[in-house]
């Protein structure tokens, strides 16, 4: 299939518009990272959703919109939760994972009866919402498994010719996937850690939010499926957001990520280089200390993208301390090196 590039012109999103409105699939930024856009309300432009990134079907979608006023169509109740959630944080990277509406196919929301959707700030994602006529449901525009990707070039690596088209506009300023909320309880779920945290959550709704206890469990190591290993967790355990279960973000290269004080950090990293250099390895290093975690955030697919391009064999990582965002940056930085860390004492 040839993908049509778009420039993010009013003419040129108003084409992209139409070919979501008939059932294609393209992409196209926002705010977080680039999505792949298809009509959420037509199972069959959905699917080929699934088809295009290689996702498995259990995985379900975020419904993009360009209104407020347009999720009472997709959510049986909007609860003063997320009135107030949306009066802070929309538009912006927070996804609320509501009770579906009917008119929702559950292909859209991998077979569960809750919808979960955002209305991103990317004036560009905004107006091709708009354009389509139909909210839109989109995964991160990678290959299932690959970092997410945050510039047009990353989704022209990952999908050209898999997909109709591709709108090329600004690089993703905050270059982690939203934060996903479950709203459905009286206690509100973080189901993904993001930009926006628990501390800025719990404010805006007076009251506490937890954090789903799959976040907070480090696997050995993944099985064959690419799956962690999530049984310690109990026989029956399932995360809520299907999602995390997989094997996520990978870059090509060996990661290692490691754990400790800067000073330590920062001299084993530097001694493993020079080790793995004299092998004959090339090596990169993904370094920011813990009051850069929202410069991190943003570079950091970005850099393991760049460091697959260049050929890179191992990556070496310091952690970034586990509050505020640097644990939503860390959240994926465990799942890129298949949860390797070096413990430094
Ligand atoms: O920033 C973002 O959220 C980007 C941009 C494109 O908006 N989208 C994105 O979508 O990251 P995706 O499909 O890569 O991740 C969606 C996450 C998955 O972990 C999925 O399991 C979870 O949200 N999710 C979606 N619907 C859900 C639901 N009904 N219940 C629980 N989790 C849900
Ligand atoms: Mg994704």
């Amino acid at each position: 299939m040839e993908t049509l590039f778009f420039k993010d012109t009013e003419k040129d999103i108003e084409t992209a518009g139409k070919i979501i409105a008939k059932g294609g699939l393209v992409a196209f930024p926002t705010e977080t990272v680039y999505g792949l856009g298809a009509n959420a309300l037509d199972g069959d432009a959905v699917g080929k959703v699934y088809a295009a990134k290689g996702r498995p079907s259990d995985n379900p979608m975020i419904v993009h919109i360009a209104k407020k006023a347009d999720l009472k169509a997709l959510c049986t109740e909007v609860t003063e939760d997320m009135e107030k959630l949306m009066e802070e944080f929309w538009p912006g990277p927070l996804t609320m994972v509501t009770k579906r509406k009917e008119i929702v196919p559950l292909v859209t929301t991998g077979g569960l009866n809750t919808v979960a959707v955002r209305m991103p700030s990317d004036t560009t994602a905004l107006a091709l919402i708009e354009k389509s006529g139909c909210p839109i449901a989109a995964p991160s525009a990678n290959l299932s498994g690959r970092p997410s990707p945050t510039t047009a070039q990353h989704v022209v690596d990952d999908l050209e010719g898999r997909i109709d088209g591709i709108i090329f506009g600004a690089n993703c300023q905050v270059g982690i996937e939203s934060t996903v909320l479950d709203v459905t309880t009286e206690t509100p779920v973080i189901l993904r850690p993001g930009i926006i945290t628990k501390e800025q959550l719990e404010k805006a709704l007076g009251k506490t939010v937890e954090v789903d206890k799959a976040l907070l469990h480090r696997p050995d190591k993944f099985n064959n499926e690419g799956e962690g290993l999530l049984q310690d967790l109990g026989a029956d355990f399932k995360p809520k957001a299907p999602g995390m279960k997989y094997k996520h973000y990978a870059p090509k290269a060996e990661m290692i990520i490691f754990e400790g004080t800067d000073e330590l950090v920062e001299k084993a990293i530097s001694e493993m280089k020079t080790e793995r250099e004299a092998k004959g390895e090339k090596v990169g290093i993904i370094l920011y200390h813990s009051d850069e975690s929202v410069t991190a955030a943003r570079n950091f697919f970005a850099k393991l993208r760049a460091y697959d391009k260049d050929g890179v064999d191992v990556i070496l990582a310091a952690a970034l301390k586990e509050d505020g965002v640097g644990f939503s940056v860390m959240n994926r930085m465990v799942k890129s090196a298949g949860y390797n860390i070096v413990k430094l004492k």
